[in-house]
């Protein structure tokens, strides 16, 4: 039986949050423990430099996440685990998927958009380049399945298309990858506004968060009085509500909801309660990490070894891309 491929990888813009532990990370471990599949998980870290970053710092912040990611539960026995910038094949890749790309298409994605919004100082090559390098993530290994939040769904059209256009011109057989989903590919901000995201302040419980910091962030979750005829499906409650559905079980959940409708609900009694349950799923992986981060040389081993892995295979794929491509 041959094996699917699989892909994924997290940017390096800081320590791992409930988001993408419970969006990609929950994914990566389901289908690295499935054996038909072969799974490759990197630290994205090119794709974290195309904002302002402190070079001084991001060797630290890039190890933080093969940290996060081995103390999670990603098995380099099972997983080959790297850096992006280690398997220079991916940067090559990118360029040559770069020539079916138009600029128009990448100008009109919704995640260039939102950066132009907000940082329209900040509107570098790298940014509308960013779909092109993870189509070649994923496509230089083959990837068919790819374990992402729902917000990066739009990249992986790109993917899609990228390896159609190559295909179609080159005679190449790339797949076509399809998101991996997880129970919770959507984790909302504690904001109660959008998605939990790194860059937004009290949005996000980190999985280094000990229970009084949980405590703590739960605690500033905006409520309401705790009754009334709908329950909410928008801002803080509705945050809270999602929470319990992937911390305490959809049963409780619908207890809740009902309570809602009913005598009310206490914030304060099941803040509590699911503080205690996110910091029971937490404990176990602060404690390898903390393992983890008194063991540098098996950490350092680890990194040199996956790099190595996964440039077989990806040098393989830019070999007979550069070919088709009537490079060599
Ligand atoms: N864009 C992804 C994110 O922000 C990170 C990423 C880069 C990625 N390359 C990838 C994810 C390839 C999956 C596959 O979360």
């Amino acid at each position: 039986m041959t094996q699917k491929r699989v892909l994924s990888g997290i940017r390096a813009n800081g320590r791992l949050h409930l988001g993408n532990y419970l969006g990609a990370v929950k994914g990566m471990l389901e289908l690295q423990d499935d054996s038909r599949y072969d799974t490759f998980y990197m630290v994205a870290d090119l794709h974290s430099i195309n904002i302002p970053y402190d070079p001084k710092v991001f060797q630290g912040a890039v190890r933080d996440v093969v940290l996060d990611y081995l103390a999670a539960g990603l098995d380099p026995e099972k997983s080959t685990i790297f850096i992006q910038s280690q398997v220079y094949e991916h940067v090559e890749l990118s360029y040559l998927f770069s020539t079916v790309v138009t600029i128009a298409r990448m100008q009109h994605l919704p995640t260039f958009k939102e950066k132009v919004k907000n940082y329209p100082e900040n509107v570098n090559m790298a940014l509308l380049y960013y779909p092109v390098l993870m189509a070649a993530d994923i496509l230089v290994y083959g990837a068919s399945l790819v374990p992402v939040g729902i917000d990066q769904e739009p990249h992986l059209e790109v993917a899609r298309e990228i390896a159609q256009k190559m295909n179609d011109r080159f005679g190449l057989k790339l797949p076509f990858p399809q998101r991996f989903a997880t129970q919770g590919e959507y984790v909302p901000s504690l904001t109660g506004e959008g998605k939990m995201a790194k860059s937004v302040e009290g949005s996000s419980i980190l999985l280094t968060d000990d229970l009084v910091t949980i405590q703590k962030r739960l605690a500033a979750v905006p409520t309401d009085l705790g009754k009334g005829e709908t329950v909410p499906t928008e801002g803080g409650v509705a945050a809270l509500l999602k929470f319990c559905e992937l911390f305490l079980g959809d049963k409780r959940t619908e207890t809740l909801a009902n309570q809602y409708k009913q005598d009310g609900i206490k914030y304060k009694d099941l803040k509590e309660e699911l503080a205690e349950a996110i910091y029971a799923e937490l404990k176990p992986i602060q404690k390898r990490r903390a393992d983890l981060e008194a063991d540098t040389e098996t950490v350092n081993r680890i990194i040199n070894e996956g790099a190595k892995k996964a440039k077989v295979v990806a040098s393989e794929t830019l070999s007979t891309v550069k070919e088709a491509m009537g490079l060599v």
